[in-house]
């Protein structure tokens, strides 16, 4: 509806009385920890085709050259650490009565950042599931050997427990995220597109259930004409001051 570059009192005073908190984080989040993020100038999607390296038709075609992606952004998430704005999420979490913290991220920094039980939309790229014995398991080994690597239980292949493009959502998983939604007085937008469904349409259900949408990004996207508030900037500004000045 409006953008803004400090949060206005209106969302300010809405946030200080919220019982229920919900936010949903994208890429743009981890951008200042230097992960990539998927769209922009500077997005894997500019040097990287999806088709190739982020579908089941493509890891079946050719699981090495799918695990060598892989493992080389392993390589390079490893070497990250939580900024401002996951902390800030972290602290969050624990001031509001009830607070859930929905990611598509498959970085795992908001666990790393002191988020406990976030909602993973799309996986964690620190999980594998095998393809024999369906056993999810998590492997920290960078890099990885043998590439593909095998399933310690049963010897099968693994891939990575992450949701490829044309695969479905873990309905549980969907469904909880939807529910909070659903449930939230205030819910929070930071660093996303808001192109890729189903997480893009988890605001317009909180929306339709009267919770204030309030949007943090570098720069307005197709949800900032159905957002409360747009702030403009990066989220390792905004989230601190925000929890500053409501907790701090
Ligand atoms: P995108 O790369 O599509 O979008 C990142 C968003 O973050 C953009 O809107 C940027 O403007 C914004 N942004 C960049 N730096 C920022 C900062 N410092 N502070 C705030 N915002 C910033 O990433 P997602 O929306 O997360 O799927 O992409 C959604 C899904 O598409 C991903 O989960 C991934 C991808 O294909 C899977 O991995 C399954």
């Amino acid at each position: 509806m409006a953008t803004y570059h400090d949060l206005p009192p209106h969302a300010r005073q809405r946030l200080a009385v919220a019982e229920r908190v919900a936010v949903l984080t994208g890429a743009g989040i981890s951008a200042e920890s230097g992960v990539p993020t998927f769209r922009g100038p500077q997005g894997l999607w500019r040097s990287f085709r999806p088709e190739e390296l982020a579908t089941p038709e493509a890891f079946a075609r050719d699981p090495q050259m799918v695990w060598e992606w892989y493992d080389w952004r392993r390589g390079k998430v490893a070497a990250c650490r939580p900024n401002a704005g996951h902390t800030a999420l972290a602290a969050m979490g624990v001031k509001v009565p009830s607070f859930t913290l929905i990611t598509q991220n498959v970085d795992g920094l908001h666990r790393l950042a002191g988020s406990t039980d976030p909602v993973e939309l799309h996986g964690n790229i620190w999980q594998t599931r095998c393809l024999g014995c369906g056993k999810v398991q998590e492997n920290r080994q960078t890099p990885l050997v043998p590439l593909p690597p095998t399933c310690p239980t049963c010897g099968g292949m693994l891939r990575p427990h992450i949701v490829w493009f044309g695969e479905s959502l873990d309905p549980a998983i969907l469904g909880r995220a939807q529910q909070v939604a659903g449930d939230a007085d205030v819910f929070m937008v930071v660093g996303t597109s808001s192109v890729v469904w189903p997480a893009a349409g988890l605001a317009e259900v909180a929306a339709m259930n009267g919770a204030t949408i309030i949007e943090i990004n570098v720069e307005e996207t197709p949800l900032t004409p159905d957002a409360d508030v747009t702030l403009l900037g990066p989220a390792g500004y905004h989230l601190p001051r925000i929890v500053e000045g409501l907790w701090g």
